[in-house]
């Protein structure tokens, strides 16, 4: 469990139809080993989501490569729909949950929207076991809104997690909760991180965040630098 990340030599610019061009990163590299946990400040704009899609594979460098373990991602379409279900768990700062479906429903839907065919008995079982993992064993079957925000955002790490992922990738998962809520929740992301070793990188504004992720970088000037302390 877990892969090493290596990003090299990576450039990000956008051409806006019409308008000017945005130079985001900037021939950056770094590596994230297997199974390590590395937290991302910056200022707003500094390209952080940027950089967490490109290695997510949300998002394609405009040059410089991306590896995992050692191999690219795949390059079609369906191939890296499949590598991204199969390998990396995303945990945004809303948790996206689908207002008319259950807890439970919500936590399969990758699973049924990437394999297109009946749900697998072993993901269902995994689904409860990590919905009482993250103590929402009596509320699989409630409707997002009758869940607190804090509740909700595990709901969205236990869908993050179902497919035992090789890496999670989290853009600033505590950003909409108060801060007794935040430390919680990351309390939980840090527990399965050291059950099941993925390779885990968090996007976080917030220093009492930052400050428990062992390995801090700063996005800087389309650059990351390393964080002592
Ligand atoms: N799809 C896009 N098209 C054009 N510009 C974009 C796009 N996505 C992000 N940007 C720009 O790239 C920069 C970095 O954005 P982002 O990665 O979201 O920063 P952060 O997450 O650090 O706040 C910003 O200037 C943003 O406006
Ligand atoms: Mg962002």
């Amino acid at each position: 469990m877990g892969v090493t990340i290596n990003v090299s030599g990576v450039d990000k610019v956008f051409s806006p139809a019409g308008g000017h061009d945005i130079g985001v990163l900037d021939r950056l590299s770094v590596v994230f080993a297997a199974g390590s946990i590395t937290g991302i400040i910056g200022p707003s704009g500094s390209g952080k989501s940027t950089l967490l899609h490109i290695i997510g594979t949300l998002e394609t460098p405009t040059a410089g490569t991306v590896t995992y373990d050692g191999t690219p991602a795949p390059s079609t379409e369906k191939d890296l729909a499949a590598f991204r279900r199969d390998h990396i768990g995303f945990v945004f700062q809303q948790h996206h949950l689908i207002p008319h479906l259950t807890v439970l429903e919500n936590v399969l839907v990758p699973e049924l929207a990437g394999k297109g065919k009946r749900l697998a008995g072993d993901a269902l079982s995994r689904a409860n076991l990590l919905l009482g993992r993250v103590g929402l064993s009596e509320r699989t079957q409630h409707k997002p809104a009758e869940l607190s925000g804090g509740e909700c955002q595990r709901v969205a790490v236990v869908r993050a997690l179902l497919q035992n992922p090789d890496i999670v990738l989290a853009d600033e998962p505590t950003g909409a909760l108060d801060a007794s809520t935040a430390a919680n929740l990351l309390d939980l992301l840090l527990e399965l991180q050291r059950e099941d070793g993925f390779t885990l990188i968090v996007v976080t504004h917030t220093p009492e965040i930052a400050a428990r992720l062992g390995r801090i970088v700063r996005l800087e000037a389309g650059k990351l630098v390393e964080v002592d302390g």
